[in-house]
């Protein structure tokens, strides 16, 4: 110990120097520890020299209730109820979490900022109640490649959404990956618009994402492919159609996703795929088509799919196929079906159509009897009308006098006097 408790009143001087050494370097390790502590996630702490956290913050620097790491470039504003998109954006920013947040309308340019954001490239805007994504949305941004909307209650995008708010220009939209699961709009308000027409229009305007290579749109409930959707996307690599409702690809075109690569289908209502659709996905050179729980129907208009089931190597686990319907086919599995198994019968078999034939003529005869009888009674008929009428009018007539009676003014009066 350098400090023995024998030295003179000097030594506690001493002591106070040292003790604020110590403190002076406390100070500085810590300081010093902090940003590379800071650099992995926390607020607006990380600014690159600590000396500066007594100066005003500059602009574009982290925005209060946000979470930046210049170093990860990263900035993450999740769950923090914002309203609108945080001004500030630091410069830096390449991967933008603005997730869990109240945002509700995207207005043009909502991005848009002096010097642009010109290295962000993945913007995750899943889960902020987003209602409206207007024209124009995502102008400004040069590289952003990945744009996440999934989990937003949709009911109004635009169709410059993506193309950018002048249409006459149509700028190649530099998108690659575009998440557009579970757009849920309330079911009131779905029905006014057809979202599918929505997101098609939005897909095909100007031709812009003709860079897009994986489009995901699962359990949107989507009925329909509108015919065109797809046409504007010819480097579509990964499609997933997921969870939706679709009944056919009849009107759908796939022939222009010459690169496309996987094909997800699960979880539809698909019956059957008719001959244009087998024809086109085989013309397709790269694609994997994933089929699976879709409610086949094992009808006389099935063979031709089966058929093409039992060649083709494209679809992921056909074995796995099986029947829906009928009723006498249900768990068949397709792959095993052979074209004596398919017909379209009507739903009665064969012997219960006979006796329902049966029971038809017998109905027939029974009321073409009940007809003759009438018309052999018809007299009878006529006085029991008549009897009918009489015996009408003379219960109306009662009732219509003791109407007129307690109609009487002079009679209420009567009744109401006699009260007093
Ligand atoms: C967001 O709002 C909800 C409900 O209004 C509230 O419970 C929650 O604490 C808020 N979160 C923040 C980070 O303010
Ligand atoms: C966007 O954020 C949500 C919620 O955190 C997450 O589930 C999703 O995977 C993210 N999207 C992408 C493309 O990473
Ligand atoms: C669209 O772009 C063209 C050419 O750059 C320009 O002349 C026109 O004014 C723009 N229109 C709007 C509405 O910004
Ligand atoms: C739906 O249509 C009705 C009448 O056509 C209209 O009053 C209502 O505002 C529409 N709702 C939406 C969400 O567009
Ligand atoms: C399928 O989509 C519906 C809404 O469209 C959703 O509620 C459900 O959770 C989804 N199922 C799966 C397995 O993703
Ligand atoms: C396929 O692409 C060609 C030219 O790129 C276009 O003219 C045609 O309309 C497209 N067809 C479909 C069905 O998308
Ligand atoms: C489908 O194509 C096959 C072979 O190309 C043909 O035999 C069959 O008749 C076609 N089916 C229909 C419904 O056109
Ligand atoms: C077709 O099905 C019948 C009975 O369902 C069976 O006897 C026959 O072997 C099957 N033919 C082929 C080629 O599988």
């Amino acid at each position: 110990m350098p400090g023995g408790c024998s030295r003179g009143p000097a030594a506690g001087d001493g002591r106070l120097r040292l003790a604020r050494l110590a403190l002076v370097l406390l100070g500085w390790v810590s300081s010093t520890s902090l940003p590379s502590s800071a650099s992995s996630s926390t607020s607006s702490a990380s600014l690159p020299a600590p000396a500066a956290s007594g100066q005003p913050r500059l602009p574009g620097r982290c925005p209060p209730p946000c979470e930046c790491s210049e170093a990860a470039r990263t900035v993450k504003c999740v769950n923090r109820n914002l309203t609108e998109v945080p001004a500030d954006l630091p410069p830096y920013v390449r991967n933008l979490f603005l997730t869990g947040n109240q945002l509700a309308v995207l207005p043009a340019g909502a991005f848009a900022r002096r010097p642009p954001l010109a290295d962000l490239a993945a913007l995750n805007l899943s889960g902020n109640r987003l209602r409206e994504v207007d024209a124009g949305a995502f102008e400004h941004l040069p590289g952003l490649r990945q744009l996440d909307l999934s989990h937003n209650p949709l009911i109004d995008l635009s169709p410059f959404a993506f193309s950018g708010s002048n249409a006459s220009v149509a700028a190649p939209s530099p998108l690659v990956e575009l998440f557009l699961n579970r757009l849920e709009p309330p079911a009131a308000e779905r029905q006014n618009r057809s979202f599918e027409g929505m997101v098609a229009a939005a897909l095909r305007a100007g031709h812009a994402l003709r860079g897009l290579h994986r489009l995901e749109l699962a359990s949107n409930q989507l009925l329909y492919l509108p015919r065109d959707a797809l046409a504007q996307l010819p480097g579509l690599r990964h499609l997933d159609l997921r969870n939706n409702s679709l009944v056919s690809l009849t009107h759908a075109s796939f022939r222009n996703l010459t690169h496309l690569e996987s094909l997800h289908l699960e979880g539809n209502a698909l019956k059957v795929l008719r001959n244009g659709t087998l024809a086109e996905l085989q013309s397709l050179p790269h694609v994997r088509v994933f089929l699976d729980d879709n409610p086949w129907v094992c009808d006389c208009h099935m063979p031709d799919m089966v058929a093409w089931l039992k060649e083709t190597e494209v679809v992921q686990g056909k074995g796995r196929l099986t029947c829906a319907f009928p009723e006498k086919m249900r768990h068949r599995v397709l792959l095993e079906l052979n074209s004596s198994d398919l017909d379209c019968d009507p739903i009665l078999p064969p012997s219960l159509q006979t006796s329902y034939v049966f029971l038809g003529i017998v109905l027939a005869l029974i009321g073409a009897i009940f007809l003759l009888v009438l018309y052999l009674n018809r007299k009878g008929i006529k006085k029991w009308m008549h009897n009918i009428r009489d015996a009408c009018r003379d219960h109306m007539e009662g009732y219509h006098y003791r109407y007129e009676i307690n109609a009487d003014p002079r009679l209420t009066n009567l009744s109401s006097n006699s009260d007093v």
